[in-house]
Formats: structure tokens, C-alpha cells, sequence
């Protein structure tokens, strides 16, 4: 595949999945989505509260970050050797009702406790490397961008790795992007502060 034919493919999954995402809130079904989600909590933990380091929570994440999620497992674009097994058994109702039901939970305090020095130096790396203007001022996630605050430590490492390499799959390109200026020191310090944030929510 050129590269510009991987753009436009790229472009049209992304299409795909925004339009999956709008369409969540419509027919989704939050209590068929709790049925549905039983098996989800054998590695995602109760509710979608992780117990993991290395398996995120998404207990309290946008309905439409999930939908677009388990969208991008199902089709292929995300791997992963767990998690690409269960997507691929979902029909686009099970990801709106799952995403539906997932979104209205409550996510639990971190266990993760920052250092303080991370602390003030990462709320400022958070805004010089414009975390805050997608991931929301408290980066509790928008639409198809993920709450970034309480999430487990060693899942986020892995990912925003990931994205510097260019081996985490990524809807719009945005965050591969955005995670381009970032050294591993700012990666390291930014993970102990994300997965230390409580929203209280
Ligand atoms: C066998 C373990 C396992 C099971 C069962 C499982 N998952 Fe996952 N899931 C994972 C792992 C591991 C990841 C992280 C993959 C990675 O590192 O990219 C993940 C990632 C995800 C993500 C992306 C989260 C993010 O922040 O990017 C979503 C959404 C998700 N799973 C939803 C579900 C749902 C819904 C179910 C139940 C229908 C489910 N999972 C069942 C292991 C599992
Ligand atoms: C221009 C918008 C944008 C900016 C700036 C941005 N992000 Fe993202 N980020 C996204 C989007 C969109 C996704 C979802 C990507 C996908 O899965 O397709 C994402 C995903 C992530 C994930 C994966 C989380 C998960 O649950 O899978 C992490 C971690 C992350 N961003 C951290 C950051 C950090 C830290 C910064 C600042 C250094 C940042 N982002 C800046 C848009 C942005």
C-alpha cells in the first residue's frame, strides 16, 4: 500500500468509526450493555475499574471513545492478541450498548500516587504540549478522545510509547502527532501524574 492510499484508508475507517460514535447515543441499550459487558471484566476488572497496571480502565470513558475503539479492534486497525479476539465477535449494536454502559459508570479512585515534583512539572507539560486542549482541561475525554486522568500507569506508558513509535493505532493521526515532542523523560513524568489524578467523578 502507498502512503496515500494508507491515508485515504486511514481517512475512511476514521469516517466509519466517527459516524458508528454519533450514532451511539440513538438506539444504545446501557442495561443490555451490562449483560454484555459480564465477560469484559474478567481482564478490565469490575464495573470496568481495572486492577491491572497494564490493562486500562474504562469504566467512565466517553461512549463514543469506546464505540470507536472496539470499532478500530473489530476492523483490525487496533491489535491486540486479548483484546482483538473479543471485538471481533461485536455487532455495531453490542459496541453502542457496551460503550453506552461503560460510559455511565463511575471510575474509582487511583491507587497511583504522583510525586510531587512530577506533579507540578506535568500539569505544565500538559499544557505546552497541548494535552489539555484535546483531552479536555481535566482530561476526563471528549467524543472519541479518552479520559486520560485516574488511567492505569503501565497501559499508559505502553501507549504513549506507542504513539512516539507509531505502532499504537490512531483514528485521525492526531495523537502520533502530539506524541512526536514529547522525550521519554516528559513521557515518564506525564504517566506519573495522569495515573495519579482523581477526578473525583
Ligand atoms: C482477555 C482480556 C480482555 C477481555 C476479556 C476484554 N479486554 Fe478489552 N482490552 C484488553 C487489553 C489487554 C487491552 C489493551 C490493549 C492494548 O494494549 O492496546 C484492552 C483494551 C480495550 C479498550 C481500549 C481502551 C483504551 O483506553 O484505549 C476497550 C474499549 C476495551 N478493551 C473494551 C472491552 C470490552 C467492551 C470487553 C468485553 C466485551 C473487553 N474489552 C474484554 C483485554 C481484554
Ligand atoms: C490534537 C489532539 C490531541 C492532542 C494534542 C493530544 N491527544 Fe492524546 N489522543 C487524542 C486522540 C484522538 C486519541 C485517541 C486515538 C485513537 O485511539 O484513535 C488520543 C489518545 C491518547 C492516549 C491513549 C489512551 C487510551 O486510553 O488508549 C494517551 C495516553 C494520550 N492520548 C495522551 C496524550 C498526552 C499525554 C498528550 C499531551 C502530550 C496528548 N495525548 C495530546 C488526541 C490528542
Amino acid at each position: 500500500m502507498t502512503a496515500a492510499s494508507a491515508a485515504r484508508r486511514g481517512a475512511a475507517i476514521a469516517f466509519a468509526a466517527l459516524a458508528l460514535g454519533a450514532a451511539s447515543v440513538a438506539g444504545a441499550d446501557r442495561e443490555a450493555g451490562r449483560r454484555k459487558a459480564e465477560v469484559c471484566a474478567a481482564c478490565h476488572g469490575p464495573a470496568g475499574n481495572s486492577v491491572n497496571p497494564a490493562v486500562p480502565s474504562i469504566a467512565g470513558q466517553p461512549a463514543q471513545f469506546v464505540s470507536t475503539e472496539l470499532f478500530l479492534f473489530r476492523e483490525g486497525n487496533r491489535k491486540d492478541p486479548q483484546m482483538s479476539p473479543i471485538a471481533a465477535g461485536l455487532s455495531n449494536g453490542d459496541l453502542n450498548d457496551l460503550a453506552e454502559y461503560f460510559a455511565a459508570e463511575k471510575l474509582a479512585p487511583p491507587k497511583h500516587r504522583t510525586t510531587p515534583e512530577n506533579a507540578a512539572a506535568a500539569a505544565a507539560l500538559a499544557h505546552k504540549f497541548n494535552c489539555v486542549q484535546c483531552h479536555g482541561r481535566e482530561l476526563l475525554g471528549q467524543q472519541h478522545i479518552p479520559r486520560l486522568a485516574g488511567q492505569q500507569p503501565d497501559y499508559l506508558l505502553a501507549q504513549l510509547r506507542g504513539f512516539k513509535a507509531g505502532t499504537r493505532a490512531d483514528i485521525d493521526g492526531n495523537m502520533t502527532s502530539a506524541a512526536q515532542a514529547l522525550s521519554d523523560r516528559d513521557i515518564e513524568v506525564l504517566v506519573d501524574y495522569l495515573a495519579g489524578l482523581d477526578v473525583g467523578k
